[in-house]
Order: C-alpha cells, then sequence, then structure tokens
C-alpha cells in the first residue's frame, strides 16, 4: 500500500488553481504527494503530467468521476467553480466512501468566495458591517440564500457528520497577474475575475467605470498572497496544528479594503494614459452598460467586509495593501489593452 497522501485538485488550469498547484509543486513534501488534477484540455493534461502530476480529462459536471476520484483522495482542493452545488456534493459523496473504506478522515478544502457576504448597495453607500472569520455565530448569522453559501452549508454539515474535515477559503478580490510554472507553461489563466471584468468593460466604453457612486468597499488580496494562505491551511493541518474545521473552518482571504470609486479611478487613468480615454474620471455606468457588461448584475455594486483574523491565526502573513493593489491596476489594463 502506498504512504503516499492522496490529493485530488480541481481548477488547476486557473487563475487560484494554478498558483496553488505551483506551490504544491515546490513543496518540500510534494514527493509525498500522489497528486490528481481534474482538467477540461487533453493538451493541458499532458502539460501537466511532465510537471509530475496525474491529470485526468473530464469535467467537474460529471459526478461519476469526481466521486471516484474523491473516493480515492485522502486530500480534495476544489477552486474550480464555488457555485457547482453538484460537483461540490459528489466531492461529498466520495469522501465519505473514503471514510467508510479505510477509516481515515479526509480532507476537504474547498474555494468559496467573500461575494458571500455581499449586500445590495448598488455602490451608493459602504456598510460598517465586517465579518470576522473566526466568529462562527456571525457567520452563521449569513442567510441561507447567499451567493456561494448552498455549497458552504453542504460542506459544514458534511464535516459536522464526521466523516470528513472542512475548510472552506474564501478569497477576496484578487489581485495581480499570476506568474510561475503554469503560466509559462501555457497551462494556467493568468488574469483574476473582478478588476478585469471592470477593465473590459471600460475600454470597451473609453472610460473608466462604477456602479452608482462606487462608495462601496470589498476587500483584497494578492494572488501568490492567496496561494500562500492554501499553503499554510494545508502545513497547519498536516502538522496536526490547531486548525478550526466544519462551522470553525472559514478562512477568508484578504489584507486590505477598497472603494470601487478607486478602482474606477485607477482604470481611468490607467485608460488615459494608454490614449484610450480623455477623462481621467470614472463614470456611473448606466442601465444598459449594466446589462451590457455584467448581465444586469450590479454586483459589483455591493459591499463585503471583512478580517482573516483566522487565516492569520494559522501563521498566513500577507504583507501587500489597498495600495498595492491599486498600483497594480495599470499593469493589468496594459495588458488586456494588449489582446
Ligand atoms: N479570482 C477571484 O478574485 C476570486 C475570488 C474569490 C472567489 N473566486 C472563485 O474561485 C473560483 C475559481 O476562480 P478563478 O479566478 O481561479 O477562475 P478561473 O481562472 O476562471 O478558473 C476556473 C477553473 O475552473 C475550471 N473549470 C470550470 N468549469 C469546469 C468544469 N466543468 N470541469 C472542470 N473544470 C472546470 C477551469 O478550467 P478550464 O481551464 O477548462 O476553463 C479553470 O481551471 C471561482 O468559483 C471564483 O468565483 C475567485
Amino acid at each position: 500500500m502506498s504512504s503516499k497522501t492522496n490529493i485530488l485538485m480541481t481548477g488547476v488550469t486557473g487563475y487560484i488553481g494554478g498558483s496553488v498547484l505551483a506551490r504544491f509543486l515546490a513543496h518540500p513534501d510534494f514527493p509525498s504527494f500522489n497528486i490528481t488534477t481534474l482538467v477540461r484540455s487533453p493538451e493541458k493534461a499532458e502539460k501537466l503530467k511532465a510537471l509530475g502530476v496525474e491529470a485526468v480529462v473530464g469535467s467537474h459536471s460529471d459526478e461519476k468521476l469526481v466521486e471516484a476520484l474523491a473516493a480515492k483522495s485522502d486530500v480534495v482542493i476544489a477552486m474550480a467553480d464555488a457555485d457547482n452545488y453538484e460537483a461540490a456534493t459528489a466531492t461529498l459523496r466520495g469522501l465519505k466512501k473514503r471514510n467508510a473504506e479505510t477509516g481515515t478522515t479526509p480532507i476537504f478544502i474547498h474555494t468559496s468566495g467573500t461575494g458571500v457576504l455581499a449586500d445590495n448597495a448598488k455602490g451608493d453607500f459602504h456598510t460598517e458591517t465586517i465579518y470576522n472569520d473566526a466568529d462562527p455565530d456571525q457567520i452563521e448569522s449569513l442567510p441561507d440564500t447567499q451567493l456561494h453559501r448552498n455549497v458552504d452549508l453542504e460542506i459544514v454539515r458534511a464535516d459536522k457528520e464526521g466523516y470528513l474535515k472542512s475548510y472552506i477559503v474564501l478569497p477576496s478580490t484578487i489581485w495581480g497577474i499570476a506568474t510561475g510554472v503554469l503560466v509559462e507553461k501555457g497551462i494556467q489563466n493568468p488574469h483574476s475575475l473582478q478588476v478585469p471584468l471592470l477593465i473590459r468593460a471600460s475600454l470597451d466604453r473609453g472610460r473608466g467605470g462604477m456602479v452608482g457612486t462606487g462608495k462601496n468597499i470589498w476587500p483584497n488580496v494578492n494572488i501568490e498572497e492567496v496561494a500562500d494562505l492554501y499553503i499554510v491551511l494545508f502545513n497547519s493541518i498536516c502538522t496536526n496544528a490547531p486548525t478550526g474545521h466544519g462551522r470553525e473552518g472559514f478562512y477568508f482571504g484578504e489584507s486590505g479594503e477598497h472603494t470601487m470609486y478607486e478602482v474606477g479611478k485607477a482604470i481611468a487613468e490607467a485608460l488615459v494614459a494608454l490614449g484610450r480615454s480623455d477623462n481621467p474620471e470614472p463614470s456611473t455606468f448606466t442601465p444598459e452598460e449594466i446589462n451590457k457588461y455584467f448581465e444586469g448584475s450590479t454586483y459589483l455594486g455591493t459591499n463585503s467586509r471583512c478580517r482573516a483574523n483566522r487565516s492569520r491565526a494559522i501563521g498566513w502573513n500577507p504583507v501587500k495593501t489597498k495600495d498595492d493593489f491599486i498600483a497594480s491596476i495599470k499593469a493589468e489594463v496594459e495588458a488586456l489593452a494588449r489582446k
């Protein structure tokens, strides 16, 4: 019997997952890991195998496949889709089998997001409500209908049943263009979601923009430091250090806060510097633009405020600040403008 730790990872061709896998490839215990990845692209699967990991070609919508892969895993790290309920519950079924067959308690590290905290501010105000990941009662006060919550709750329920230990990582607005071996090999998407979405809309309309007056506040975190958080968490679990799980297993990824006006302003100024706009002030997206660029959603006008106290308590030590984030936007605008 292999004494290696079987680790299943999803989303490794993505922004978060690629950065996390790169960290595992460089982990001092890498020789004792059997890493299996689930990817959709056969070409990328071949490239991943060349890096020393298993790659199964398939979709996480294939519930039977996900269940079977999870049933062979000691650790599952899900980084593909915070909201895919079927993929998450198939993983739970697989891990339940693992527990029944081996008597061990597998680990499930799932990626959610601080979008779970979003309100309906439409850019018009900032909230004073700040969530603390070390306060499970406050997290449980979130309505079940919040974004990501249906999946997170199933996972916490499974932990309570006792057949696995669950850890939910909730990154905020992740920023920075990812680098590293998976980007170099053309495996990983190097761009984040939220700010690039705003940048693409702003490039199209020729001016920086915001929902409402952009008074709403979001937390931010650098992509390298997000990858650190997964590793710090994994190491903490593996060394049996005190590491909250289940209802006490929420880990925010946050190292600063910004208003969406500040982001719109940085994009507006970068567009002027590139000669793609003549106005360094962001303007309010019209209802037509909200439909065109954001599928009618005013999500970018919400507040999501939190403090990553539990993440810091296990040794995560992000040093990047709001200013670093705002300063990074120019390079992101330049990169996306070239595409
Ligand atoms: N970026 C952020 O700021 C942020 C912050 C908080 C939470 N999150 C959440 O974290 C998750 C990942 O975000 P990301 O920024 O890394 O996104 P991303 O770069 O778009 O990566 C998504 C990954 O999921 C994979 N995937 C999607 N559908 C799949 C399927 N049916 N079967 C197998 N793999 C599938 C993609 O594979 P392909 O390469 O085949 O497309 C890719 O590897 C999302 O749920 C996102 O909402 C992101």
